[in-house]
């Protein structure tokens, strides 16, 4: 995995003594429950999901360059089967040529934050250079963001990266979560080319 920096972030992967902190911001029912997983219930389980879940090379611990405090977690998936379905029923419009050859390339943005560090911009910044890197790193033709449809603050974030609504995926079992539940999510989409042009890059 390759270390991202931005002007206050830090993206380094996930480590093993990340378990504490990750108790400490991700038992806070409004993320897990957010972002489509159950809140974490102990240091145990925060070890688990450290090293089933995010020790990957796609998915990246935020943390602060001044003090190395770990913040929150955003990750550049390879896009989900649900979102390219939904492309090949003619469900999104509105994809270039370049895009539509090459979804398999495409990638998913998925994020959260923890609750003392949110209102700061920190998303943004760390979603900006993610965007970078999918885009000018990795060459990617475009990426996607998926949000629960009432979740403004999610949708917030993926306006100012100017991304726009494409479409929406419908009943959605939510199998991380604990019940039967099923979303509504709202698919945001940012192309290669768009992305460049909003960056002023020719
Ligand atoms: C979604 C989530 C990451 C957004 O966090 P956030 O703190 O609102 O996002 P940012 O870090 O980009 O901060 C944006 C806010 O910081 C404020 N801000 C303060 N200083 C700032 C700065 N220097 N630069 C930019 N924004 C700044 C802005 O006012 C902005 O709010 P606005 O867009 O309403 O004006 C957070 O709410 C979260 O983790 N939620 C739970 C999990 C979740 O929903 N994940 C997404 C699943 S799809």
């Amino acid at each position: 995995m390759k270390l991202l920096h931005t002007e206050r972030l830090t993206l380094r992967p996930w480590r093993e003594d990340d378990a504490p902190t990750l108790f400490a911001l991700g038992s806070e029912p409004s993320i897990g429950l957010n972002a489509g997983w159950s809140p974490i219930r102990d240091i145990e389980n925060a070890r688990d999901v450290i090293e089933s879940v995010l020790s990957n090379d796609f998915t990246y611990a935020m943390t602060l360059r001044e003090s190395d405090e770990l913040v929150g977690c955003i990750a550049l998936k390879p896009v989900a089967e649900s979102v390219l379905s939904l492309v090949h029923k003619g469900q999104i419009a509105g994809l270039e040529t370049d895009e539509l050859d090459n979804l398999d390339q495409t990638r998913e943005i998925g994020y959260w934050l923890g609750v003392p560090y949110q209102g700061r911009g920190l998303m943004q910044e760390a979603a900006e250079a993610i965007l970078r890197y999918a885009f000018e790193g990795l060459s990617a033709p475009g990426v996607w963001a998926l949000h629960e449809a009432s979740n403004r603050k999610s949708e917030r974030v993926m306006e100012k990266l100017g991304m726009d609504g494409v479409g929406m995926l419908s009943h959605v079992h939510m199998s991380l979560l604990p019940g039967e539940v099923f979303w509504d999510e709202h698919v945001h989409f940012i192309g290669r080319s768009r992305w460049m042009k909003n960056n002023r890059i020719s």
